[in-house]
């Protein structure tokens, strides 16, 4: 080859390269073909979350990295960012969309904003139980609300567990209704949660996680709502005085994807993702609530004094929320307000 015709053979290369990086939608570590993988090749596959590593989404992320690395033979490797390192609380959707990672797991509640069906999570009481979550994710109310996803140039793969919210302050124990009056708590970006303390006379502010600790510390805000895992793992206890184990809310992830990346995986990598996928949400779903049972236990050893709520009192907090499903059908998705009542309905003894 001359001279001439070497440097023109880089040029095409390096168009082609290029084309190819841009098809493949994310700045992929590779380019992709649908039909072929070759056997030196490796996939890079980045993971962002924002929680700590011991809390049920935490040890998923690793669990299906090292499922996915098994699976592939060491040929795809998943690298797992946690506590919002490549992109933090209110960024990842962008990341995603921007092509910056690869795969995320946002909160329901982070979906809001884009996809507001999502806040049906949200609805304080909502699901008496995991078994009715599942159900819900599993129907026709899951495969509508994973079809919005669309939309926004996304996948949504599956969901994880994390578990059931509880509330803290650090000005006075949440027994009825009436204590929350006038006090200041941290939600996350969800319309649904702002409703939900208006309802009780108190006012949501939307803070990141990232930066809940600092708020709770300063006293920007007295009290929070979360799981014992996210809440042990970031201390919150640490500057919090009271906490009532409430059960009222459930908090779960989406799985999502770029859905312009994942249609540029070879069909063999989507089968790997696929059921290393399955198989953790099957861990997740079984061990997520071990996980916040043993965190509850490590937040008891301190110093917050633990109120767990009785029957008659969960009643008085389920009366007071009655104005969020009235905010939710109105403002929302009627529809499925009346399929969470039937729900409910049928579970109730
Ligand atoms: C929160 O912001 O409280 C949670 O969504 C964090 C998480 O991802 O569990």
């Amino acid at each position: 080859m001359s001279g001439g015709q070497k440097r023109r053979f880089r040029f095409v290369a390096l168009v082609v390269s290029l084309a190819l990086l841009a098809l493949s939608g994310c700045g992929s570590q590779r380019a992709v073909d649908h039909e072929q993988w070759g056997s030196e090749e490796k996939i890079v596959i980045t993971f962002s979350h924002v929680v700590a590593e011991n809390t049920p989404k935490g040890l998923a992320a690793r669990r299906f990295a090292n499922l996915v690395r098994e699976k592939s033979k060491g040929r795809m490797l998943v690298e797992v960012f946690p506590n919002g390192q490549l992109a933090g609380d209110g960024e990842e959707i962008q990341a995603l969309q921007d092509g910056r990672v690869h795969l995320i797991a946002p909160s329901t509640g982070k979906l809001a904003a884009l996809f507001p069906a999502w806040q049906v999570f949200d609805l304080p009481y909502a699901f008496p139980d995991q078994e009715a979550v599942v159900t819900t994710m599993e129907g026709p109310i899951g495969q509508k609300l994973f079809r919005t996803l669309q939309r926004g140039g996304l996948r949504g793969l599956v969901m994880w567990d994390n578990g059931w919210k509880q509330m803290t302050s650090s000005r006075r124990p949440l027994i009825t209704p009436e204590d929350f009056v006038g006090q200041r708590f941290r939600v996350q970006p969800s319309r649904v949660l702002v409703e939900q303390f208006k309802a009780l006379g108190a006012t949501a502010v939307a803070i990141p996680f990232d930066q809940t600790f600092r708020a709770l510390e300063t006293r920007q805000v007295d009290g929070q709502e979360n799981t014992p895992s996210n809440i042990y793992w970031k201390k919150f206890h640490e500057v919090q005085w009271y906490m009532t184990v409430s059960n009222h809310g459930y908090l779960g992830y989406v799985v999502l994807t770029n859905n312009l990346y994942w249609e540029n995986l070879p069909k063999d990598v989507q089968l790997i993702l696929t059921e290393a996928l399955a198989e953790t949400t099957a861990w997740v779903r079984e061990n997520a609530g071990r996980l916040n049972e043993r965190d509850l236990d490590h937040i008891r050893m301190g110093r917050i004094e633990v109120h767990f709520q009785t029957e008659q009192e969960r009643k008085a907090w389920k009366a007071a929320f009655s104005p969020v499903y009235d905010y939710f059908a109105r403002e929302v998705d009627a529809e499925r307000i009346q399929a969470i009542r039937e729900l409910e309905r049928k579970q109730e003894p």
